[in-house]
């Protein structure tokens, strides 16, 4: 029989990005080849978030796009991740062309769940939680143009209450450091230089063998690695070790992705987040105290049940406050079964539009009175791949994450680190000059 062709699309964050590759690596053990075109596979598999509601509506819309495939041939859909674990069953009752729901922690089973479901002409369900999966995923093929993830911890151990992740991922768990550093020398073996290490609170990590400052300067000492980033923070698990850890070791990232959700201690207290505004603005202060180069972004959430105009204004202040680099800005969308279902969802939707669009305003016109205070500096960067609009660019990011892009020029490579001078910025992207190239990428040899 003729290998089985699999075809992946893969929603919602990083950690669902690398958990795609774990699956792509599991499947090909079991002799599938992923293809890149739906109409070319036998199995087509949507690895899903369950976040906010729109982004299952925009899953079952594409499963009805994708069911016409049926017509034609036995092909199989499967569903994964978050919007899987949620909704078991029921995501056949919705879409009864779903052949497979197979949840986080049973991803190891895929082959075997669709060649049930084939052998018995009925759909398979696998969504048991076993609070000790963890995923390990072979290095990707392209070996510069991004960062390559690491998942590093999986779950939540926090109840914020909005948050469907500690139903859908369950309890935190770490990987191993061995495994973290074992994953990490093979990408650097493959040509990566870059790696980010993720988790939902990946700053919650904790192993016997080693705390995430030591786990982070361990995969940062890895020879041929020139660089590690991270996220998501919490503030919460930031101590003065971390800091100091991220603020010591040229190779990691002070970039901190720090979700503050609300400006008002009082809508913290309702999100059960476990700090309060204080304590957030307490790291994002030490952090620029001992990295003036740190960057900073966040989550924010609008409407969350009982937000007034006055808890609203706090979280403006919070923006004008910490000068987000970036801030991915939501409006409260309430989720089946978490705690804060069951709270009013009280503020009206053209309200939390209003304060969605403000939020966005703001920002947009802070961050562009800061950048266009950073024309003229000079900052180091990594070449990470070249300008998808064919403008004759190089594009890549400072070790504090900004986007740069900068003229291609002979002599110039993937890989390659410069210094360069900014010379204007659009949006969040920066145009800059190279000055001199200070690292020639070449790969580690296997
Ligand atoms: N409604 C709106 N935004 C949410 N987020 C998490 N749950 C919800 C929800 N129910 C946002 C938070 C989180 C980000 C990943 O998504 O800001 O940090
Ligand atoms: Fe969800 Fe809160 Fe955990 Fe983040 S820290 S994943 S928002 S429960």
């Amino acid at each position: 029989m003729s290998s089985r062709r699999v075809y992946i699309e893969t929603y919602g964050c990083q950690m669902n990005v690398y958990d795609s590759h774990a699956i792509r690596d599991g499947l090909r053990r079991a002799g599938y080849t992923e293809v890149q075109r739906p109409e070319e596979a036998d199995l087509l598999l949507m690895n899903t978030c369950a976040i906010r509601d729109n982004a299952e509506q925009r899953v079952l819309g594409r499963i009805g796009e994708l069911q016409r495939f049926k017509k034609e041939r036995p092909v199989q859909i499967g569903v994964l991740g978050c919007m899987a674990q949620r909704l078991g069953e029921e995501l056949h009752t919705k879409r009864p062309a779903v052949d497979l729901v197979v949840g986080t922690d049973n991803y190891a089973k895929i082959a075997e769940l669709a060649e049930a479901a084939r052998r018995t002409g009925r759909p398979q369900f696998d969504v048991a939680v076993d609070g000790s999966v963890t995923y390990e995923a072979e290095p990707e093929s392209a070996p510069i143009n991004n960062s390559h993830f690491v998942t590093i911890t999986q779950g939540c151990d926090y109840r914020c209450t909005f948050c469907v992740v500690p139903s859908t991922r369950g309890v935190l768990r770490a990987k191993a450091p061995e495994v973290v550093l074992r994953e990490v020398k093979r990408i650097v073996e493959a040509g990566g230089v870059e790696v980010t290490l993720l988790g939902q609170n990946v700053t919650a990590y904790r192993h016997p063998q080693a705390s995430f400052a030591e786990l982070v300067t361990a995969v940062a000492d890895v020879e041929g690695l020139r660089r590690v980033r991270f996220l998501t923070s919490h503030p919460t698990d930031f101590p003065e070790e971390t800091l100091r850890a991220v603020a010591e070791h040229p190779r990691i990232s002070p970039w901190l992705h720090m979700p503050v959700q609300s400006g008002s201690d009082r809508i913290l207290r309702r999100m059960k987040r476990g700090h309060r505004l204080a304590e957030y603005l307490a790291v994002v202060d030490r952090a620029r105290e001992l990295m003036p180069d740190a960057s900073f972004s966040t989550d924010i959430i609008v409407g969350f049940p009982g937000e007034t105009d006055t808890d609203f204004e706090a979280t403006v202040a919070v923006l004008e406050r910490v000068e987000y680099d970036s801030a991915f800005l939501f409006k409260y969308s309430e989720r089946p079964g978490t705690p804060s279902s069951r709270l009013e969802d009280d503020v009206p939707e053209a309200e939390k539009d209003r304060r969605l669009q403000e939020l966005i305003r703001l920002q947009d016109r802070l961050w562009s009175e800061r950048a266009r205070g950073m024309i003229g500096q000079e900052w180091e960067m990594a070449l990470e791949g070249t300008d998808t609009k064919g403008r004759g660019f190089f594009k890549g990011r400072t070790l504090n994450n900004r986007k740069v892009l900068v003229p291609q020029r002979p002599g110039l490579g993937l890989g390659d680190e410069l210094r360069v001078r900014v010379v204007s910025v659009e949006g969040t992207t920066f145009f800059a000059e190279p000055v001199a190239l200070t690292w020639k990428y070449r790969r580690v040899a296997a």
